[in-house]
């Protein structure tokens, strides 16, 4: 073990069924705040520098074997066959690891509240106490299922009792085994392998090795956590629900004492793993997941979820839904807009309402204000994608791109079938079907002529309100059809009625 190192190991315990869950997913996989539980528990104890991560996996290996593959690469899965226990789980570990020395940090992995700081002050005080076995500990409201601390008249750790176990005085307790431990590895090797499994539950505990410790006379301790919601477990979803609102509001105290103005923290909802800068704003009913990054003064909200997104200075997104997109300084979204992967706006760029994205760069200054598709798309600087207008990438095989440049001015209801390119400076008209390049400055037009059926309603819908009205128009006009050109054969105003 290295200088650095406050551990020589962490063994994290995550083979556990996790009945009460009630899930195909494997207890430890459950996620709050932006992280596994399991993801939470290797966060804390990461900093502590250890040579040595192992993960004991049994219900659902697979499956946890994977993710930490994925979040963990470096831990290393020992598997433990037959849930007999905590005790037996650290045991297998353990076992793994023939020749470690040193102390080990034993942690349950349904812990995801737990603090690098709880972990370097339980191995620190371990090393100063010369402990062999040094458990962290809570003074909590409602011990209820949990492990109580039986200390002697001398305030001395003599004992960990499950609840099923305790006796009435005992459940009395308020003192409880968090679930993390740090022990020397030898030490804890030797008295695991002596557990017994004559409890209520028949299992190998990890808690039953402290009182032989305690009774063959080696230094024990027993260190209580400062914030008590450190150690809280989740067994079930409503203890998910509550640990989930306790680790955002520790998120959200961050961000609000670093000087984010956080309107509602009651509706805001920050993963650990976003970032948000001073004299961010945060409207009600905001969720920021993933890696999310919100830069000085941007506003975010009402109503926002930012997956994976980047949103840089002075930008605002209003009640929209951006994945993996990045939002340049000063640049606007919203109300009601989808920005999807691989969107990128430049600086003072404009997506307004209605608007869907995708894979799409928009120019500085350019705007895209409702209604439209922008799919596979380059945009250059100061161009207007009028209403309503859709990028048409996909021709059902393959995707193709749009390209459109500076000072573009894209007319309502264009349809640009991909692959195309529009020219910078130039413009299409509204409700233009745009299949081929359109150059610099020319106007691009590709719809059917206009033609008028003078008369037609007369005929067709007389006695309407709407054959009144043209009717009336036509007699202010003098008793001429509001206007000539006939296109069905008859003569114009040919069957026209006063
Ligand atoms: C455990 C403690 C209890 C403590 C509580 C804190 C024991 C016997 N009791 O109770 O004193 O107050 O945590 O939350 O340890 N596991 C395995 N293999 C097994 C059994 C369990 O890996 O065979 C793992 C579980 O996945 C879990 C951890 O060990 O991460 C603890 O097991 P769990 O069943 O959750 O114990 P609790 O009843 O919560
Ligand atoms: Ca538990």
């Amino acid at each position: 073990m290295s200088a650095q190192q406050a551990v020589a190991a962490v063994v994290v315990l995550a083979a556990g069924q996790g009945t009460r869950m009630r899930s195909a997913t494997p207890k430890v996989l459950h996620e709050l705040g932006g992280r596994s539980m399991l993801g939470h528990v290797l966060a804390a104890a990461g900093p502590l520098g250890a040579g040595t991560t192992l993960v004991v996996v049994g219900s659902g290996r697979e499956a946890v074997e994977e993710h930490l593959a994925a979040v963990a690469p470096g831990a290393r899965a020992v598997v433990q066959a037959e849930q007999l226990g905590s005790g037996h789980a650290a045991r297998v570990a353990l076992d793994a690891v023939p020749g470690l020395e040193g102390p080990v940090l034993v942690v349950n992995g349904d812990a995801p509240l737990l603090r690098v700081q709880t972990l370097t002050a339980l191995a620190a005080a371990h090393a100063t106490a010369g402990s062999v076995f040094t458990v962290l500990t809570a003074e909590v409201e409602d011990p209820t299922g949990l492990g109580r601390i039986v200390r002697d008249e001398r305030g001395v750790p003599r004992a960990i009792v499950e609840e099923s176990d305790a006796t009435d005085a005992q459940r009395a307790i308020r003192e409880v085994n968090a679930g993390v431990y740090v022990a020397d590895a030898g030490t804890l090797r030797r008295v695991l392998a002596g557990l017994a499994t004559d409890n209520a539950q028949g299992e190998q505990y990890l808690t039953d090795a402290l009182a032989p410790l305690v009774e063959g006379g080696a230094p024990v301790a027993a260190v209580r956590a400062e914030d008590p919601a450190d150690v809280l477990g989740c067994n079930d979803r409503r203890e998910l629900a509550a640990r989930r609102r306790t680790l955002n509001d520790r998120v959200l105290d961050d961000l609000m004492r670093s000087g984010v103005t956080v309107v509602d923290p009651a509706t805001t909802w920050v993963d650990v793993t976003a970032t948000v800068a001073p004299d961010a704003l945060l409207e009600p009913g905001v969720q920021l997941r993933g890696t999310t990054a919100v830069a000085a003064g941007a506003v975010v909200g009402p109503d926002t979820t930012l997956v994976d997104a980047t949103v840089e200075e002075g930008a605002s997104v209003v009640r929209s839904h951006v994945l993996g997109a990045v939002v340049g300084p000063g640049a606007s979204v919203g109300p009601f807009s989808y920005l999807r992967p691989g969107t990128s706006l430049a600086a003072d760029a404009k997506v307004g309402a209605f608007v869907e994205t995708k894979n799409a760069r928009v120019g500085e200054g350019s705007k895209v204000p409702h209604l439209s598709y922008v799919g596979d798309a380059t945009i250059g600087r100061g161009a207007n994608i009028g209403a309503a207008t859709v990028f048409v990438n996909y021709d059902g095989v393959a995707k193709h791109s749009t390209t459109i440049g500076d000072e573009v001015r894209i007319g309502s209801d264009t349809m640009l079938v991909a692959p195309v390119t529009v020219g910078d400076g130039a413009y299409t008209a509204a409700g233009s079907v745009i299949t081929q390049d359109v150059p610099p400055g020319a106007m691009g037009v590709a719809r059917a002529a206009q033609r008028n059926v003078a008369g037609w309603v007369s005929r067709r819908r007389p006695g309407t309100a709407a054959a009144e009205a043209a009717a009336a128009a036509e007699s202010r006009a003098g008793g001429r059809p509001a206007a000539a050109g006939d296109e069905d054969g008859s003569a114009p105003g040919a069957d026209h009625e006063q």
